[in-house]
């Protein structure tokens, strides 16, 4: 991506699950790799009836994100490691806070590794810190405006 161009965002489609799932597996934080936890019925489910987003440099896609319009769940956010620091995470991340917020949602949630740079991401654009989960994580939510 050259200075100054903005990464373009689009709504997934079938033909970038593969892709998508190498980004999944690629990261090196937060890795979405256990099959129990992410199933083909759910990302379906994400493509076909929530929010799901791609964000494409040179016309490959590089990174997504999914959210959950019933509950504001930012599920997934996730940008190939050769394309991180270049604002495909913010791009995305505004652009799913937008559609949250245009669903009627005041507040957007989200769970994320401690110790990475999500967490750090996340901070630095005023998520807050809502405390650990059992497993560790910790649990960050975000006021939306009026949409
Ligand atoms: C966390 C993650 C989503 C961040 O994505 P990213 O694309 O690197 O994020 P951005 O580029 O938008 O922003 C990162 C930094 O780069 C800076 N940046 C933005 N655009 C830039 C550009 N064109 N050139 C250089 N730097 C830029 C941003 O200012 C930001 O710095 P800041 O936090 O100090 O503001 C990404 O690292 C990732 O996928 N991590 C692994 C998976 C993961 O942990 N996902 C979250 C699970 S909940």
């Amino acid at each position: 991506m050259t200075a100054g161009t903005l990464p373009l965002i689009r709504t997934a489609v079938l033909a970038d699950q593969p892709r998508v799932d190498a980004i999944r597996l690629g990261v090196t934080e937060n890795r979405l790799s256990d099959p129990s936890k992410v199933s083909t019925a759910e990302v379906d489910w994400y493509r076909d009836k929530a929010i799901f987003l791609v964000s494409e440099e040179g016309g490959d896609v590089v990174a997504f994100a999914c959210a959950n319009h019933q509950t504001g769940l930012v599920w997934a956010l996730f940008v190939d490691p050769a394309h991180e620091g270049r604002g495909h995470g913010a791009a995305l991340l505004d652009a799913l806070l937008e559609r949250l917020a245009g669903a009627g949602h005041r507040q957007a949630w989200l769970t994320t590794g401690a110790g990475t740079r999500a967490e750090r991401f996340y901070r630095h654009r005023g998520w807050r810190d809502m405390g650990r989960q059992f497993d560790g994580q910790i649990a960050f939510i975000k006021t939306l405006p009026r949409a």
